[in-house]
Protein backbone atom coordinates (compact mmCIF):
# COMPACT_ATOMS: atom_id res chain seq x y z
CA UNK A 1 0.00 0.00 0.00
CA UNK A 2 1.38 3.63 -1.26
CA UNK A 3 1.52 5.95 1.66
CA UNK A 4 -0.03 8.65 0.43
CA UNK A 5 -2.88 8.76 -2.52
CA UNK A 6 -3.17 11.32 -5.58
CA UNK A 7 -6.81 12.14 -6.29
CA UNK A 8 -6.07 12.33 -10.17
CA UNK A 9 -8.89 14.99 -11.59
CA UNK A 10 -8.46 17.12 -8.81
CA UNK A 11 -4.56 16.77 -8.24
CA UNK A 12 -5.10 16.57 -4.22
CA UNK A 13 -3.21 14.20 -1.86
CA UNK A 14 -4.54 12.37 0.72
CA UNK A 15 -2.72 10.05 3.58
CA UNK A 16 -0.58 10.10 6.70
CA UNK A 17 1.76 12.98 6.22
CA UNK A 18 0.16 15.17 4.08
CA UNK A 19 0.67 18.69 5.56
CA UNK A 20 -2.18 21.35 4.15
CA UNK A 21 -1.22 25.11 4.61
CA UNK A 22 -3.68 28.07 4.06
CA UNK A 23 -2.93 31.83 2.93
CA UNK A 24 -5.53 34.44 3.10
CA UNK A 25 -4.99 37.67 2.07
CA UNK A 26 -4.42 38.98 5.17
CA UNK A 27 -0.75 36.98 5.40
CA UNK A 28 -0.25 38.55 2.05
CA UNK A 29 1.19 41.90 3.26
CA UNK A 30 3.13 43.79 0.60
CA UNK A 31 2.82 41.08 -2.25
CA UNK A 32 0.06 42.56 -4.50
CA UNK A 33 1.20 46.22 -5.60
CA UNK A 34 -2.05 47.87 -4.45
CA UNK A 35 -1.75 47.27 -0.94
CA UNK A 36 -4.08 49.97 -0.05
CA UNK A 37 -6.79 47.57 -1.91
CA UNK A 38 -5.62 44.55 -0.05
CA UNK A 39 -6.08 45.83 3.15
CA UNK A 40 -9.72 47.01 1.58
CA UNK A 41 -10.48 43.73 0.96
CA UNK A 42 -12.04 40.67 3.11
CA UNK A 43 -9.34 39.80 4.85
CA UNK A 44 -10.58 36.51 5.37
CA UNK A 45 -10.54 35.91 1.99
CA UNK A 46 -8.71 32.48 0.86
CA UNK A 47 -6.03 33.17 -1.94
CA UNK A 48 -4.07 30.56 -2.15
CA UNK A 49 -3.63 26.29 -0.65
CA UNK A 50 -0.63 24.46 -0.56
CA UNK A 51 -0.42 20.50 0.25
CA UNK A 52 2.97 19.02 1.19
CA UNK A 53 4.21 15.54 1.28
CA UNK A 54 7.51 15.37 2.56
CA UNK A 55 8.59 11.70 3.54
CA UNK A 56 11.96 12.72 4.61
CA UNK A 57 13.47 15.72 7.26
CA UNK A 58 13.76 18.72 5.59
CA UNK A 59 16.89 19.93 4.33
CA UNK A 60 18.50 16.26 4.49
CA UNK A 61 20.22 16.00 0.52
CA UNK A 62 18.57 13.28 -2.01
CA UNK A 63 14.94 13.54 -0.69
CA UNK A 64 12.12 14.30 -2.83
CA UNK A 65 8.97 16.10 -2.02
CA UNK A 66 5.52 16.22 -3.86
CA UNK A 67 3.03 19.01 -3.55
CA UNK A 68 -0.50 20.61 -4.18
CA UNK A 69 -1.58 24.19 -5.15
CA UNK A 70 -4.50 25.58 -5.80
CA UNK A 71 -4.60 29.36 -6.61
CA UNK A 72 -8.35 30.80 -6.05
CA UNK A 73 -9.68 33.26 -8.47
CA UNK A 74 -8.98 36.60 -8.16
CA UNK A 75 -7.68 40.02 -8.20
CA UNK A 76 -6.20 42.93 -5.76
CA UNK A 77 -7.37 45.45 -7.97
CA UNK A 78 -5.97 44.30 -11.60
CA UNK A 79 -3.51 42.00 -9.98
CA UNK A 80 -4.41 38.26 -10.67
CA UNK A 81 -4.34 36.26 -7.29
CA UNK A 82 -0.98 34.62 -7.15
CA UNK A 83 1.55 32.69 -4.71
CA UNK A 84 4.35 34.75 -2.73
CA UNK A 85 7.03 33.18 -4.66
CA UNK A 86 10.71 32.62 -3.63
CA UNK A 87 14.14 30.84 -4.66
CA UNK A 88 15.24 27.72 -3.32
CA UNK A 89 17.77 28.48 -0.24
CA UNK A 90 20.03 26.39 -1.97
CA UNK A 91 20.00 27.89 -4.89
CA UNK A 92 21.19 25.71 -7.62
CA UNK A 93 18.02 23.15 -6.87
CA UNK A 94 15.20 22.58 -9.89
CA UNK A 95 11.41 21.87 -9.39
CA UNK A 96 8.63 20.16 -11.77
CA UNK A 97 5.27 21.63 -11.77
CA UNK A 98 2.65 20.90 -13.47
CA UNK A 99 -0.96 21.71 -14.39
CA UNK A 100 -4.20 19.65 -13.35
CA UNK A 101 -7.09 22.48 -13.82
CA UNK A 102 -7.73 26.02 -13.97
CA UNK A 103 -5.86 28.46 -16.54
CA UNK A 104 -3.06 30.38 -15.54
CA UNK A 105 0.84 31.69 -15.44
CA UNK A 106 3.85 30.32 -14.19
CA UNK A 107 6.20 33.56 -13.35
CA UNK A 108 9.67 32.98 -13.65
CA UNK A 109 12.95 35.57 -12.86
CA UNK A 110 16.70 35.04 -12.82
CA UNK A 111 18.79 36.51 -10.23
CA UNK A 112 19.65 39.48 -12.73
CA UNK A 113 15.55 40.48 -12.22
CA UNK A 114 14.75 39.25 -15.81
CA UNK A 115 11.28 37.90 -15.51
CA UNK A 116 9.45 35.82 -18.18
CA UNK A 117 6.55 33.34 -17.85
CA UNK A 118 4.95 29.87 -18.73
CA UNK A 119 1.28 29.32 -19.83
CA UNK A 120 -0.02 26.98 -17.42
CA UNK A 121 -3.57 25.00 -19.03
CA UNK A 122 -4.22 21.03 -17.63
CA UNK A 123 -1.67 19.07 -18.99
CA UNK A 124 1.53 21.55 -19.37
CA UNK A 125 4.52 20.52 -17.59
CA UNK A 126 7.11 22.90 -16.31
CA UNK A 127 10.57 22.42 -15.53
CA UNK A 128 12.20 25.58 -13.07
CA UNK A 129 15.80 25.44 -13.24
CA UNK A 130 18.42 26.03 -10.54
CA UNK A 131 18.50 29.53 -9.64
CA UNK A 132 15.17 30.83 -11.02
CA UNK A 133 12.31 32.84 -8.68
CA UNK A 134 9.24 30.79 -9.55
CA UNK A 135 5.38 32.24 -8.63
CA UNK A 136 1.98 31.20 -10.24
CA UNK A 137 -0.95 33.59 -10.93
CA UNK A 138 -4.40 32.21 -11.35
CA UNK A 139 -5.95 34.12 -14.56
CA UNK A 140 -9.09 32.23 -15.09
CA UNK A 141 -12.39 32.32 -13.20
CA UNK A 142 -12.16 29.02 -12.00
CA UNK A 143 -9.00 27.66 -9.64
CA UNK A 144 -5.70 27.01 -10.76
CA UNK A 145 -4.43 23.60 -9.70
CA UNK A 146 -0.81 22.17 -10.03
CA UNK A 147 1.44 19.58 -8.58
CA UNK A 148 4.85 19.83 -7.88
CA UNK A 149 8.01 18.12 -7.04
CA UNK A 150 11.15 19.39 -5.78
CA UNK A 151 14.30 18.52 -3.80
CA UNK A 152 14.20 17.66 -0.06
CA UNK A 153 17.70 20.05 0.07
CA UNK A 154 16.07 22.59 -1.58
CA UNK A 155 14.66 25.33 1.16
CA UNK A 156 12.71 28.16 0.44
CA UNK A 157 13.96 31.87 0.72
CA UNK A 158 11.15 34.37 0.67
CA UNK A 159 12.70 36.88 1.99
CA UNK A 160 14.91 37.99 -1.74
CA UNK A 161 11.14 38.33 -2.78
CA UNK A 162 9.59 40.48 -0.17
CA UNK A 163 12.27 42.91 -0.66
CA UNK A 164 12.80 42.99 -4.24
CA UNK A 165 10.05 41.29 -5.71
CA UNK A 166 9.84 40.12 -9.42
CA UNK A 167 11.15 42.42 -12.78
CA UNK A 168 7.68 42.43 -13.78
CA UNK A 169 3.65 41.68 -12.30
CA UNK A 170 1.05 39.79 -13.72
CA UNK A 171 -2.06 42.67 -14.57
CA UNK A 172 -4.80 42.35 -16.69
CA UNK A 173 -4.94 44.83 -19.22
CA UNK A 174 -7.77 45.18 -21.68
CA UNK A 175 -9.03 42.40 -20.50
CA UNK A 176 -6.15 39.62 -21.03
CA UNK A 177 -2.98 39.06 -18.50
CA UNK A 178 -0.25 40.99 -19.38
CA UNK A 179 3.53 40.89 -17.99
CA UNK A 180 4.26 44.57 -16.56
CA UNK A 181 7.41 45.74 -16.08
CA UNK A 182 8.22 47.12 -12.68
CA UNK A 183 9.86 50.60 -12.91
CA UNK A 184 13.37 50.98 -11.85
CA UNK A 185 14.03 53.70 -9.15
C1 LIG B 1 7.91 24.28 -3.56
C2 LIG B 1 7.08 25.10 -4.46
C3 LIG B 1 5.57 25.07 -4.31
C4 LIG B 1 5.17 26.38 -3.60
C5 LIG B 1 3.65 26.64 -3.54
C6 LIG B 1 3.30 27.93 -2.80
O1 LIG B 1 9.26 24.53 -3.76
O2 LIG B 1 7.58 25.82 -5.29
O3 LIG B 1 5.09 23.97 -3.63
O4 LIG B 1 5.73 26.37 -2.31
O5 LIG B 1 3.12 26.72 -4.82
O6 LIG B 1 4.04 29.02 -3.23
P1 LIG B 1 4.97 29.87 -2.23
O7 LIG B 1 5.80 28.84 -1.50
O8 LIG B 1 5.78 30.75 -3.11
O9 LIG B 1 4.07 30.60 -1.29
ZN1 LIG C 1 9.85 26.02 -5.30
Amino acid sequence: MPTIQLEITSGKLAGEGVITAQKKLSQLENVFQDEATRKSMDQDQLIYEVQAYMPVEEGKEGGLYFGNSTIFPGKVNNEYFMTRGHFHTKLDTAEYYWCIQGKGALILMDEEGKTWLEEMTPGSVHYIPGKIAHRVANTGDEKLVFNACWPSEAGHDYATIEKDGFGARLMEVDGKPQLVQNKKE
